[in-house]
């Protein structure tokens, strides 16, 4: 079937291991389906995979199929949204601290193909009031911004967020959402074009990278990494967190130790959200009318393009995939 895969681990040249071809149709295990995908949208995670990043001992797989996220048809027709996580068969409770976890393009084929087989319970039947383009972005930047921000941040409507970031698809997400919240929304973007769109998407303020903000804040959304970090600890009030949710700009920082105990900062890691999160999300897409912004959407064939962008620095909201 048609693919788009990574061959090899390649750290600073991510686009030389990405190929666009054959591959073999995954096997549909016993309680899995075979989804046919219709739309199929870029993470950053898949520009991690191809550079041979990943948060698993065990390494990955190649050739591996890319992509997380996306939106298709079973075989009986039903239209379904796909849930990323996996994880062990006797694990209850919350899918993201099950050991065992992983999401597709892990150490099973992803969403960027003719074909994906999934468990049964992560397709999710697509309800109406959400288009097939727009859900097939939820699956890991959206959800990723939706547990930080509800479960996370401690946030409560008319409080302040700081998101780091303007223009990718997390950063996009937080803004939507916070202000469908009615959180104070803030963000920082390296340039006008960012800065622009957050304001589109209902930024109530916005910011240069470590501009000195106005009044501190009592959440920030970082997935930046140490480019923001020390603005977020300079950004966050007395008592307030920080979410850490992705390093773009690398994976280590220095913990400033005296500020963070003696202002009572929280910095909590967040990963993905839970099935329920997850339909929660799409619930919640639907009902409070939220258009997720995509910056573009491209034929499977011209993939390699919306990878470049997003290597480069060039994508402004999510890209998406179309078969
Ligand atoms: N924890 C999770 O479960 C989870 C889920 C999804 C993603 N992530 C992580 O979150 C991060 C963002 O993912 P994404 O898919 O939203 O990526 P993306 O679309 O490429 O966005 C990159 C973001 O980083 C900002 N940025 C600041 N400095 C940058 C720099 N020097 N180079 C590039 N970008 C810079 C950009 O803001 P401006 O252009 O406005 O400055 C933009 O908002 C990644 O590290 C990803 O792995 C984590």
């Amino acid at each position: 079937m048609f693919a788009i895969y990574a061959t090899h681990a390649a750290p600073d040249d991510p686009l030389s291991a990405l190929e666009i071809g054959e591959q073999p149709e995954p096997a549909v295990r016993e309680s899995w389906v075979r989804v046919k995908i219709s739309h199929a949208s870029l993470n950053r995670h898949d520009l991690f995979t191809l550079r041979g990043i990943t948060a698993h001992p065990e390494g990955i797989s190649f050739p591996m199929i890319l992509g997380n996220d996306g939106v298709g048809t079973l075989d009986d027709g039903t239209q379904v949204v796909l849930y990323p996580v996996l994880g062990s068969s006797d694990w209850r409770g919350d899918e993201t601290l099950d050991p065992g976890w992983h999401i597709f393009s892990e150490f099973v084929p992803g969403t960027f193909a003719d074909f994906i087989a999934v468990p049964k319970r992560n397709a999710i039947p697509l309800p109406s009031g959400i288009s097939p383009l727009h859900a097939s972005v939820l699956g890991t930047a959206w959800l990723t911004a939706y547990k930080a921000l509800f479960t996370k941040s401690g946030l409560q409507p008319g409080q302040t967020l700081l998101v780091q970031g303007s223009s990718g698809g997390m950063a996009t997400a937080l803004i939507q959402l916070g202000r469908a919240t009615g959180f104070e929304v803030w963000t920082t973007s390296r340039n006008d074009v960012g800065r622009a769109l957050a304001e589109k998407l209902g930024a109530h303020r916005t910011f240069t990278p470590n501009e000195k903000l106005p009044h501190k804040v009592q959440a920030v959304v970082d997935n930046v990494g140490p480019a923001s970090w020390a603005h977020s600890m300079a950004s966050v009030a007395r008592g307030g967190t920080i979410v850490i949710t992705g390093g773009t700009t690398g994976l280590e920082v220095t913990l400033p130790l005296l500020p963070m105990l003696s202002e009572q900062i929280t910095v909590r890691g967040s990963i993905m959200g839970t099935l329920q999160d997850m339909k929660d999300l799409v619930a919640f897409i639907a009902a409070a009318d939220i258009t997720p912004e995509i910056g573009r959407v491209l034929p499977m064939e011209q993939a390699r393009e919306g990878f470049a962008a997003m290597w480069e620095g060039r994508t402004h909201g999510k890209t998406v995939f179309t078969r």
